[in-house]
Formats: structure tokens, C-alpha cells, sequence
């Protein structure tokens, strides 16, 4: 997902949006670039593609100096990776500069109108129609000035677009707009300078008083604040969120990847999780923002879960949670199947939203589609202020801090831990979780971020993975197996493993194993069993064998003291023995860590991933 950073104030613009770029890597990108208007009121660009090392080289080689400036990280959607296709993109006369996150759905016919109009394209872009779209409309006289031509031009477009204007002509400021659900547009309101960007781990170094754009809105931005207003020229009053996280919660730190950050520092982001969610002396859980009478959690008769890839897995975890202690049917769908398979949804339902990023396109669909249906929406997101956030009645934020590795790890365990309290709240207020199992299940709760705690540096201190991941990292294909609870973390651990060492790794029901799977099982197929000594240990006992038995390998996530199992496996992946609704939450753990170290010993781009982003705003 691409990546915007702007800045108007009385510091040199580029070294901050560079700063600011670098923080959003993260996202994904291809290519880069950036914009700053020089005291001449001249626009200097400087565009390269590859990494953002290149640019840096760049503006080295050939500095822009200025106050007023943007950059941008491109995810290519229309047009490689390029320099003629990296972001800015310019008016004919080089005045006019717009970058641009989302997609112009119709950008094809606006092409051919403005090269009937006489406009000459440069690049691949559906991006080059916006910049020359607010051209025309600034130079032929529709517009009453560069804010009025930025709202024509944007009420052209089909599809979603966050983007930043700069122009030689209003060399005090920027424009900032947002049009549907491409990605966050966040205003950072500094001292005698403001700043603009896609998220706010770009800009936390300088501010923590931040505002968000929603769908339809823009900001004309400069050194002193920000106006906002709608699409139809309306001012619109915007309140300020002050964000909590410290500057490091975005810094890596002594570890050598975000990722192993993220996955290392679980003990800390679950006890955020937790904070002032758990009451000890009513026996309760606390989830105000929800949003929800326990009248209304008593009239309701199914909970649909809707989410993307990690996130989905979550929720597949939070269906046993949620039926097993709050008596609430729930089903689990694929937020890119709901949206367009014309859901059954009254508003006697719950669709609740699972979005790390709050901005995941197709997650947002979803929500749309349920609120359309009259259910009661709701969202478990992480990122402050996100859409998920702010267009649902309801919402739980997951309290991780930010997570910056496309890998999401401490953004699962949250949202599995805050399902978890969801069932106990929804039991609560429906009247069918007794009083005395809450507590039992509060009290097991509260033990959670020490075991994590424990079960961590435990890895930390021993090469168990690092020699696991010398042995398989080799290996092409692997089988992940769970039952019930631990089912969604097979599927879970399998995606890991997939989405950062591009090796091949299915999840699968073990009672499925008789079903197709067992035909694959030699000894070049590994065998992952998530296997804690639970009700159904036996048949996960039974599958081992029965690997074992087609000279399979088997690596088997189990406690640390089931002596039974070690004799019968290749390797253990330990974790402590704890209440058995928080085993799957620490059972995951170390499929995190194995697939993190199996991704560094075969040397792959663990926190950026090929062909992935951070944050899936484009269909
Ligand atoms: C998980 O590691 C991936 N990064 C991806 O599957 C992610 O979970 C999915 O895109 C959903 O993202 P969200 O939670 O921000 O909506």
C-alpha cells in the first residue's frame, strides 16, 4: 500500500519526509519520491524507483531545499515500478504536483477526455489524471481556486483515492483529501508546522496531536493548523486524538526485524491489551467503547465475523470462544466473500469487523454491507483513528501498539485475547455465563501476558528455532494440523510460514487428514501439530502416528512437559501449560518464531515481504 508524507512549516521539508518514508517502508512499496517548493515558489521533484535508499541518493546528489514539500512510497497498481511511474506526478507546466494512494477506477475515460483536451501523459499512472484533472479545472476557469479545482476533480473519480496537492501558485500550503476507503489521511498539528500522512507512525517523532480525514472530506493545510471541509464546501469542526504510543513502539530496536520485534514483545503488548478491561471486583469485563446495552446483547441471535487473511484467523478462534460462553451463534466469513455474496444480515445481528490496519478494503466493503442490512457493526482494530474505527457503532481497540512487520503477530494474539473478553462481556450481558466461571476465566486471564512473558524468553534464551529452521528450510511444502480451538492456529502458523519464507504450508482440520491430505505425507513433506494436551489429544496423537507411519516428520507445538509426545515426534515447540481457552492465544507463539527464523535462514525480506502490503487497500 502506498505510502504519503507531507510537511508545511519552518524546517527544511525534505529530511522530514524522507524521515517520514522510511517509517512507512513497512507498507510496501516499489518505488519513491518526493516534492518541495523552493523560495522561488519553483516545485523541485526528485523520483527514483527500488528503495528508498535511492532516492535519499538522489536528493544527496541534487539537494531541494524548501518548507513545503511531499513525498510518497508506490505500491504499483497501473504502470511498473518506475521512476516515470513513481509518485509526484505533474501538471504540464510543472506547477501542480499530486500524490496519490488508491485506485481511479475509471481513469481510462478521464485519460482519453483530457488527451481530447490536449493533455500529454507521461507515465502509466491511473494517478496523472488527478493532477491533470485539478489543471484544468484550476486553468480554465471552472474552479473559483486550487481548492475548489481539487473537490471538481475529485468528485470525478470512481474508486477510492487519498492523495496530497502541492502547488507553486499556494506556496503556504498543502491540500489533503480523501475519497472512500484508500488508506488513512492523517493531520499532525505541530508547533508553527503541520504534517501530513498516510499513518502515524511517519510523523510520531514530531507530534502526537493528529486528526483523521473520513470518506469525503479534505484540509487545506498550513504552517498555522488546518481548515476542513467536505466535498460539497462545507466546514467541518475535526477534534484532535493525542496518541499515547512512545516513538520507539516504532522503532525496531536491538532486534533485527519488526517482525521478531513484534512477535518478542507479546508479553508487553498483552498486558495493553488487558489494561482496564479486566474487574476484579465485579467479577467483569469492561468494554465501554463497544458501545453495547446488555439489552441489546441479550436481542441478538448471531454474530457474524467478518475479516481478511490473519485476521480471519482470529476470528475462526473467536467463534469457539464466543458460542462456548456467550451462547451466541456466530459464523466466520471471509470479509472479500461477505461483501458480495449478499449476506443475510438483520438488525437483530452483529457483524464485527477484524482489521489490524482498520483499513483493509475489503473489510470495510463488508462493514458497509452489514451496515446497509441494519446490524449492529462493530470492529476490533489497532490503528487509532483507522476507518474500522470510526464508521462502525461499536469497536474494541486491540491496544498493541503499532505493528509495523507485514507479518501480523502481536495484532493476532490481541485480537484472539480481545475475543475472548467479547464472549466473556457478551456471556455477561446475555445472562448465561455464570459469575463464578467469569471470575475463573478473568482470574486464568490475568496470567496470560507472564506466560507469553515465559514462553518467550524461553525461545529467546535457546537456538531451538534457528537449529529447527536449519534442518527444514529446505523443505518445499508443509502440512499444519489443529483440532477444534487449535484448528484456526494450523491455519494461522501456516500462512506465517507462507507469507515470509515463500515456502508452501497448508492448514488443515487433522480429522481431515483421511479426507485427501495423508496422500501427500512422505518424507519430504513436514508435518506441523499443534497438539496441547486438550480433550482431543488422543486423535492428535493418532494423526502422528499415522504420519510417522508414511515416514513423515512431524514438529509438534505441545506443553513443555509432555514427555509422551516428545518421544514420538522429530522436534517440540514448547509452550506452558495454562487454562485451555488461552492455549491457542500462546500456541501460536512459537509457529510465529519458527516461521520467522525458517524466513531468515533462506535470506528473504521478512518485514517486507514480495508482493505484499502492510495494509490492503486496493481490491
Ligand atoms: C497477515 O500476516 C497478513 N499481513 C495479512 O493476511 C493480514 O492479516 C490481512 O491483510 C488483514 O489485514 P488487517 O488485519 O489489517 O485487516
Amino acid at each position: 500500500m502506498c505510502g504519503i508524507v507531507g510537511y508545511v512549516g519552518n524546517q527544511e521539508a525534505a529530511p522530514i519526509i524522507l524521515h517520514g518514508l522510511r517509517q512507512l517502508e513497512y507498507r510496501g512499496y516499489d518505488s519513491a519520491g518526493l516534492a518541495v517548493l523552493d523560495g522561488d515558489g519553483g516545485v523541485q521533484v526528485r523520483r527514483e524507483a527500488g528503495k528508498l535508499l535511492n532516492l535519499e541518493q538522489a536528493v544527496s546528489q541534487a539537494p531541494v531545499t524548501g518548507a513545503v514539500g511531499v513525498g510518497h512510497t508506490r505500491w504499483a497498481t497501473h504502470g511498473p515500478p518506475s521512476q516515470r511511474n513513481a509518485h509526484p506526478h505533474s501538471s504540464p507546466d510543472g506547477d501542480l504536483v499530486v500524490v496519490q494512494n488508491g485506485i481511479v477506477e475509471n481513469f481510462l475515460d478521464l485519460r482519453q477526455e483530457l488527451e481530447r483536451a490536449g493533455y500529454t501523459f507521461r507515465s502509466d499512472t491511473d494517478t496523472e489524471v488527478i493532477v491533470h484533472l485539478i489543471d484544468q479545472h484550476y486553468h480554465n476557469g471552472s474552479a473559483g481556486d486550487l481548492e475548489d479545482a481539487v473537490r471538481k476533480a475529485l468528485l470525478r473519480l470512481k474508486g477510492p483515492s487519498a492523495i496530497v496537492v502541492l502547488s507553486a501558485h499556494h506556496p503556504d500550503r498543502l491540500i489533503a483529501a480523501r475519497l472512500g476507503n484508500a488508506g488513512g489521511v492523517t493531520i499532525g498539528f505541530g508547533r508553527g508546522e503541520m504534517f501530513v500522512a498516510s499513518d502515524i507512525p511517519a510523523i510520531l517523532r514530531h507530534t502526537r496531536q493528529v486528526a483523521f480525514l473520513d470518506n469525503r472530506q479534505m484540509a487545506v493545510v498550513t504552517a498555522h493548523g488546518a481548515v476542513f471541509k467536505d466535498l460539497d464546501g462545507r466546514p467541518l469542526a475535526k477534534e484532535c486524538t493525542r496518541i499515547d504510543w512512545n516513538p520507539t513502539a516504532a522503532e525496531k530496536g536491538e532486534f533485527r526485524h519488526f517482525m521478531q520485534k513484534e512477535i518478542f514483545e507479546q508479553g508487553r503488548s498483552l498486558t495493553d491489551t488487558l489494561r482496564s478491561r479486566l474487574d476484579f471486583q465485579r467479577n467483569a469485563v469492561v468494554l465501554d467503547s463497544l458501545n453495547l446495552t446488555p439489552d441489546h446483547a441479550r436481542r441478538l441471535t448471531k454474530l457474524t465475523i467478518v475479516a481478511c487473511g490473519t485476521s480471519y484467523y482470529a476470528g475462526l478462534v473467536g467463534k469457539y470462544y464466543i458460542e462456548r460462553l456467550a451462547r451466541l451463534p456466530v459464523e466466520v466469513d471471509y470479509a472479500s466473500e461477505f461483501r458480495y455474496r449478499q449476506p443475510l444480515v438483520a438488525s437483530d445481528q452483529m457483524v464485527l469487523a477484524i482489521t489490524q490496519s482498520g483499513e483493509t478494503v475489503d473489510t470495510l466493503a463488508a462493514l458497509e454491507e452489514a451496515r446497509t442490512g441494519g446490524a449492529f457493526t462493530a470492529a476490533i482494530v489497532n490503528a487509532i483513528g483507522s476507518q474500522a474505527a470510526r464508521v462502525t457503532d461499536g469497536h474494541i481497540y486491540m491496544q498493541a501498539g503499532p505493528e509495523i512487520g507485514v507479518a501480523s503477530t502481536k495484532a493476532f494474539t490481541a485480537s484472539t485475547t480481545d475475543l475472548l473478553l467479547l464472549a466473556i462481556y457478551l456471556g455477561q450481558q446475555r445472562g448465561v455465563l455464570a459469575e463464578a466461571e467469569s471470575a475463573r476465566i478473568i482470574r486464568a486471564l490475568s496470567m496470560l501476558p507472564g506466560l507469553a512473558g515465559e514462553l518467550l524468553e524461553d525461545a529467546l534464551q535457546n537456538d531451538r528455532y534457528r537449529e529447527l529452521a536449519e534442518r527444514y528450510h529446505t523443505f518445499y511444502n508443509f502440512l499444519y494440523l489443529g483440532r477444534g480451538i487449535h484448528y484456526p492456529i494450523a491455519r494461522e502458523g501456516a500462512l506465517k510460514l507462507k507469507e515470509i519464507s515463500y515456502i508452501h504450508a497448508e492448514g488443515y482440520p487433522a480429522g481431515e487428514m483421511k479426507h485427501g491430505p495423508i496422500a501427500l505425507i512422505d518424507a519430504t513433506m513436514p508435518t506441523v501439530v499443534v497438539a496441547p494436551r486438550d480433550h482431543v489429544y488422543d486423535k492428535m496423537i493418532s494423526q502422528v502416528e499415522q504420519v510417522k507411519a508414511r515416514s513423515g516428520q512431524v514438529l509438534a507445538v505441545a506443553h513443555a512437559n509432555d514427555e509422551a509426545i516428545r518421544a514420538k515426534v522429530d522436534a517440540v515447540m514448547p509452550i506452558p501449560v495454562a487454562d485451555e481457552l488461552l492455549t491457542p492465544i500462546l500456541a501460536v507463539m512459537p509457529l510465529q518464531i519458527f516461521a520467522y527464523e525458517m524466513a531468515v535462514r533462506r535470506g528473504a525480506d521478512v518485514d517486507q515481504p514480495r508482493n505484499l502490503a502492510k495494509s490492503v487497500t486496493v481490491e
